[in-house]
């Protein structure tokens, strides 16, 4: 069986001219939730939560964010290029970042591999806005397929194909580069939300979203632009096969990237959840 996986990895563009564009409040309140949510899902969720309460991950915590100060979130340490922005985050702002993720805001920290394209912008702000309690339209009525999970039992009741297939076995990678052999790496993804791999320098992190997603950050890949986050359904991690072509996704510049699991993992693997739990990917060293 062969999967085919959506995926956010791709180019960052550099020095793109950002549209100094208003996002109106109709547009907003017009917007696409499903497919911002999607996208959000995919490009975000690995690092940042919406739901009012819940907690920092490798990002801070969005809910609220409207109309607050940037980089003042209580309990999170911003860079200096977020404490010193001096505005309020509202739907233009953060537009101009998204499409500008590395110029917007020089030397911040918030490390993803490409910019929002423009078609997802909008429909993800008028998500966020939704979530993050900002919005002065109706919420959307949606039917959430995962609303029958229950979410207090631990991953490893709810997901137990998914959990003794990932947390026990070698995931592998193999990144297609032109003209060039692929770059294969096996990844080792550790109950703790760590991420070791044969590969030594390699850091990540994992987590389960509310919606069943499987997200999961690398970071110190030897293969452009070095780093990889996706979320993709647990359902589809669960595959109770070994084999190192179970799916395949489209990656940097289109480029394709191969995942498989194998049996076992090799007694020491390199551990680099100390190095990861010291400094997760996005926040300096
Ligand atoms: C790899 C982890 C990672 C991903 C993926 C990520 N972020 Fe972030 N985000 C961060 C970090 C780290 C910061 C703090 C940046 C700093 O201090 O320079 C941050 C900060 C932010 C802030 C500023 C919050 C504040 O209170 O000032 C917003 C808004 C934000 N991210 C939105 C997004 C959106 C939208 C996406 C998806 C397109 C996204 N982030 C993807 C890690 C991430």
């Amino acid at each position: 069986m062969r999967f085919m996986f959506t995926t956010i990895i791709g180019i960052a563009i550099s020095g793109t001219a950002v549209a100094q564009t208003t996002i109106t409040r109709d547009q907003l309140a017009n917007a696409d939730y499903v497919k911002g949510r999607a996208a959000f899902q995919s490009r975000c969720a690995a690092c940042h939560t919406m739901a009012d309460g819940s907690a920092d991950l490798a990002g801070p915590a969005l809910y609220g964010m409207f109309g607050r100060t940037a980089g003042t979130k209580s309990g999170f340490e911003f860079s200096d290029a977020l404490k010193k922005a001096g505005f309020a985050w509202d739907a233009d702002r953060l537009a101009a970042w998204l499409a500008d993720p590395k110029g917007y805001l020089p030397d911040n920290i918030m490390l993803i591999p490409e910019a929002v394209p423009a078609r997802d912008r909008v429909n993800m702000i008028s998500f966020m806005m939704v979530e993050a309690g900002a919005a002065d339209w109706p919420r959307p009525a949606i039917i959430n397929a995962n609303a029958a999970t229950d979410a207090s039992k631990p991953p490893s009741e709810r997901f137990p194909s998914f959990w003794n297939h990932m947390m026990f076995n070698t995931v592998r990678y193999a990144f297609e580069r032109p003209g060039e052999s692929e770059y294969v790496v096996d990844v080792y993804y550790n109950e703790d939300g760590s991420v070791a791999s044969n590969q030594p320098g390699l850091t990540g992190f994992w987590h389960i979203t509310g919606r069943s997603m499987f997200c999961y950050a690398l970071q110190g890949l030897a293969v452009e632009p070095g780093m990889v986050v996706e979320c993709v359904p647990v359902a589809a991690m669960s595959i109770p096969r070994f084999n190192e072509r179970l799916w395949q996704s489209k990656g940097w510049q289109g480029r394709v990237v191969h995942g498989g699991i194998l049996p076992g993992r090799p007694d020491v693997p390199v551990s680099t959840a100390a190095a990861a739990a010291a400094a997760p990917p996005g926040r300096p060293r």
